[in-house]
C-alpha cells in the first residue's frame, strides 16, 4: 500500500503535519523531489520539529528515504540528523545513490543569479539553497550524485571537469571572485569524507531496489511531496517555480517505483483553507488591493504563523483559489484531500473563495497555461457564511459533525467542486488537532 502526499497550492499547506499523522501507519517515508528548500513542520505533544531534508516520518521513528529525484545538501542533512539526535530521536535516513548532491558552488550561483535578476520581474525569490543550479547540472549531465561520493576517483574526475566551468561563470560572466566553493582539492576532501560517513552508516541505497524489497516484505510506503503544484516546474507558474516535480508523477520518477504503484495507492492533496505564497509570481486572489484587504492579510498571517520555515520571509496571503485547486486535482489525480488551517478562518467578518477567473470578458474555471495570462486573471469571488471560534479540541474529539455548519458548507463546496472526498480537516498545528474522516492507509 502506498500513500502519496502532494501540496495542492504554493507550498506550506501543512504537508508535514499530515505525513506525521498518517505516517504512523507507514513503515517507510520517502521524499521524491526537492531538497532543503522545503520546511515541514511536525508538532508532537507541543514539541515542534522543523525539517527541511529529513523526511517527516523521522519523528515517528520510520525509515526515511531521500529518493533519486531529490537534491541533497549533505551539510544540511547531517546537521539536521545531529539536531534530531540531540533531541532524543534516532533517525534512520537512506539516500538514493542516484540523487544529486548540492555542492557549495550551486548555492553560490543560486544567490548570484537571484542578485543579477534583482531589479527585474524575473526574480523568483528562491530559498537560496542551490536547488535550481543543482537540477540544471543534473539535466546538463554534469552533476555529482550521491553514488559518486563513495568513489573518490570518480568524484575527483567529475569535479575537475565541472568546477572550472563554475569558476568561469562566476568570474567571467558575473565579474565576481570565486572562492572556496571552487577549490577542487577542498571539495574532494570534504565530500570524500562525507562519502566515508555515508558508507560507514550504510546510508546510500539503490532506491528503486530498496523500495521494491521492502514492499515485497509487506511494508507500507508513504511518498512525501515537498513544495506544491503551482511551483512545479512543469505544471506551475513558470518561471516562478522550483526546479522539480512536486506533483504525483514525481513520486514515480523520483523514487524508482512504477507509476502504477503510485496510481494503485492513494494520492492525497494537501489544501490550505486559504492561500499563502513565499516568493514571486501571480496570485489572483491575493489580499492586497486596499487597506482593508491588507489588514485582513496581516491578521491571517499572524494567526496562521505565515512566515517561511526556511527563510523567515512573511508569506503573501490570499483567498482559496478554485481554478488552482481544479488544476492540482487533475494533474495529480487526487483520490482524497486534507484541508488544513480551517481554524485560522474562524471568527473572520468575511470568508471568500475565488470560484472562477475572468479573463478578457470570459469566465473560466481553469487556469491558463502561461503565467502572463494567469497574471491577467481577475478572480470571480464567492462569499460564504462565516463561522465562529469554537473549542476545536472538542471538535476533534466529536468528529466532523461537530465542525460549525458554515465551515462544513465551505468544506463540502471544495470537495464537490473537484469531486474528491475529504480525508481530514486540520484545526491546529498539533498531531491531535485534526478531525479524522478517513485514513488513506485503511482499505
Ligand atoms: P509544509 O511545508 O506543507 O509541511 O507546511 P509548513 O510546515 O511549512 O507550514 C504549515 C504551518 O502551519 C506549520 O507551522 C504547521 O505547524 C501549521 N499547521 C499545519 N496544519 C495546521 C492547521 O490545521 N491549523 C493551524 N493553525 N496551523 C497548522
Ligand atoms: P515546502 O515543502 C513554499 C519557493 C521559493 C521560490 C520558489 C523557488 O515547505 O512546502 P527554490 O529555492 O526552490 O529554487 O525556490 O519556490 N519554494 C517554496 N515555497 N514552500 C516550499 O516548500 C518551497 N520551496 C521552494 O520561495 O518562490
Ligand atoms: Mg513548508
Amino acid at each position: 500500500m502506498t500513500v502519496t502526499i502532494v501540496g495542492s497550492q504554493l507550498g506550506d499547506e501543512g504537508k508535514g503535519a499530515l505525513v506525521d499523522l498518517w505516517g504512523g501507519d507507514a513503515d517507510i517515508v520517502v521524499r521524491y523531489q526537492g531538497g532543503d528548500n522545503a520546511g515541514h513542520t511536525v508538532v508532537e505533544d507541543g514539541e515542534e520539529y522543523k525539517l527541511s531534508l529529513v523526511p517527516s516520518g523521522a519523528v515517528r521513528d520510520k525509515v526515511g528515504v531521500l529518493g533519486n529525484g531529490c537534491v541533497i545538501n549533505p551539510r544540511t542533512l547531517f546537521s539536521e540528523i545531529d539536531d534530531l539526535r540531540e533531541r532524543g530521536l534516532d533517525p534512520d535516513v537512506r539516500l538514493a545513490k542516484r540523487a544529486h548532491v548540492i555542492m557549495p558552488y550551486h548555492r553560490r550561483l543560486d544567490n548570484i543569479e537571484e542578485e543579477a535578476k534583482a531589479d527585474s520581474d524575473l526574480t523568483v525569490g528562491t530559498t537560496g539553497r542551490g536547488i535550481g543550479p543543482t537540477y540544471e547540472d543534473k539535466a546538463g549531465r554534469r552533476g555529482i550524485r550521491v553514488g559518486d561520493l563513495l568513489d573518490p576517483d570518480v568524484l575527483r574526475q567529475r569535479l575537475e571537469y565541472v568546477v572550472p566551468q563554475k569558476k568561469a561563470l562566476i568570474e567571467d560572466v558575473y565579474g565576481l571572485e570565486a572562492g572556496e566553493e571552487c577549490d577542487v582539492e577542498a571539495l574532494v576532501e570534504e565530500f570524500t569524507e562525507i562519502g566515508r560517513r555515508l558508507r560507514e552508516d550504510d546510508m546510500a541505497v539503490n532506491c528503486g531496489d530498496f523500495l521494491a524489497e521492502r514492499r515485497e516484505a509487506g511494508d507500507n510506503v508513504m511518498f512525501e511531496g515537498a513544495q506544491g503544484t503551482l511551483i512545479d516546474i512543469d505544471h506551475g507558474s513558470y518561471p516562478y517555480v522550483t526546479s522539480s516535480n512536486p506533483t504525483a508523477g514525481g513520486a514515480a520518477t523520483g523514487t524508482g517505483v512504477g507509476p502504477t504503484v503510485v496510481g494503485q495507492g492513494e494520492v492525497v492533496g494537501i489544501v490550505k483553507a486559504y492561500l499563502s505564497r513565499v516568493g514571486e509570481g501571480p496570485m489572483p486572489t491575493e489580499l492586497k488591493d486596499d487597506d482593508r484587504e491588507e489588514e485582513l492579510a496581516d491578521f491571517i498571517r499572524e494567526k496562521g504563523g505565515e512566515f517561511g520555515t526556511v527563510t523567515g520571509r512573511p508569506r503573501r496571503i490570499g483567498w482559496l483559489d478554485m481554478p488552482m485547486l481544479r488544476h492540482a486535482a487533475r494533474v495529480s489525480g487526487f483520490t482524497g484531500i486534507a484541508v488544513n488551517h480551517l481554524d485560522v478562518l474562524a471568527g473572520l467578518d468575511e470568508v471568500k473563495v475565488g470560484h472562477a477567473y475572468e479573463l478578457e470578458g470570459d469566465e473560466r474555471l481553469t487556469m491558463p497555461a502561461t503565467t502572463e495570462r494567469w497574471g491577467e486573471c481577475e478572480p470571480v469571488l464567492k462569499g460564504f457564511d462565516t463561522w465562529p471560534e469554537v473549542d476545536w479540541a472538542a471538535v476533534t474529539e466529536e468528529g466532523y459533525e461537530a465542525i460549525p455548519d458554515a465551515a462544513q458548507d465551505y468544506l463540502e463546496y471544495l470537495s464537490d467542486e473537484i469531486d474528491v472526498p475529504i480525508y481530514a480537516v486540520g484545526v491546529g498545528p498539533g498531531r491531535e488537532q485534526t478531525v479524522h474522516i478517513e485514513n488513506p492507509f485503511d482499505d
